[in-house]
């Protein structure tokens, strides 16, 4: 009995080093595997694990965060087929600052041909996430954009604080866009309440400009601020 018992204890503890051994191996296989040096792509200087870029070794980085250099100068990164411009890239808090690749950056813009918002994200199981969660005063989970909301409407709304008349903007967006009333509304939440009678929501677009996020009074210049400024992402995913 007594000598079944050290047996048993002995073949354990053998395990128990195998499975350690194991799985220090293994560790150090993922650093060496995935964690290469830094790359760099015009202005962003940092792109390490989890990023990689598309002409990085196949072994750095892992292969969901695959972003594209192009003309040596542009950091690319394809969104449920768009194509979005990296901005930052924050590994102090795993976020991501990209911008849609279809506005314009001079006097005009025009707003993205598609939306997004939270929804896109979670249908597809992305990659990235629109939240962090990070203890805060209220709560755990923080929202990394607001959105501009594009809504398109039957009748003028008048008297509006909360939307402002989009025509009074440079947007280039063809003959088609004058053909309805176009509004602009910023926030956090457009809840239901929120759209005039005559209107529809066309079109959402996230943000994370830190600038003014008062859905009061908004200018054509936040407007395009908040659009050229882009959205955080965060690849921390739970
Ligand atoms: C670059 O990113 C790594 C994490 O991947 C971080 O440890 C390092 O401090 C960053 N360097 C700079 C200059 O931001
Ligand atoms: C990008 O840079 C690499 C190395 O500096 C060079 O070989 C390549 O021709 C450049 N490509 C473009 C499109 O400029
Ligand atoms: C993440 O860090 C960047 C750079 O420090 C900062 O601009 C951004 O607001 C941060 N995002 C969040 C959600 O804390
Ligand atoms: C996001 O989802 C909406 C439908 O909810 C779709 O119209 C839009 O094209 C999607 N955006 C992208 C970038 O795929
Ligand atoms: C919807 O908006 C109205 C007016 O801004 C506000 O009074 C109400 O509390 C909002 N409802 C929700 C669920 O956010
Ligand atoms: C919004 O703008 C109107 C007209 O310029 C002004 O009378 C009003 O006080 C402003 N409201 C806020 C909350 O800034």
């Amino acid at each position: 009995m007594a000598r079944g018992l050290t047996f048993t204890a002995g073949v354990l503890t053998a395990l128990i080093a195998v499975v350690l051994v194991q799985e220090t191996c293994s560790d150090a296989a993922e650093v060496n595997d995935h964690h290469c040096p830094p790359s760099s792509c015009g202005n962003i200087h940092n792109i390490s694990y989890p990023f990689r870029l598309k002409s990085d070794p196949e072994i750095c980085g892992d292969s969901r965060y695959e972003l594209s250099c192009e003309n040596n100068r542009t950091t690319v990164l394809y969104l449920f087929a768009r194509k979005y411009h990296v901005q930052e890239i924050n590994y102090n808090n795993y976020t991501i600052r990209v911008v849609d690749s279809g506005i314009w950056k001079d006097n005009y813009f025009s707003f993205p041909s598609d939306s997004l918002n939270r929804y896109n994200f979670s249908q597809y199981r992305s990659a990235y996430t629109t939240y962090l969660l990070k203890l805060t005063a209220h709560s755990i989970v923080t929202e990394l954009s607001r959105s501009v909301v594009l809504m398109s409407c039957e009748k003028p709304v008048l008297n509006s604080l909360f939307y402002l008349d989009a025509s009074t903007c440079n947007i280039d967006s063809g003959e088609d866009f004058k053909k309805r009333y176009r509004y602009v509304k910023v926030g956090r939440r457009t809840n239901a309440s929120d759209v005039e009678d005559s209107c529809k929501v066309e079109q959402m677009f996230p943000t994370s400009w830190p600038g003014n996020d008062d859905p009061v009074n908004t200018s054509c210049t936040d407007v395009h601020n908040e659009l050229l400024y882009g959205f955080e992402l965060s690849w921390l995913l739970i």
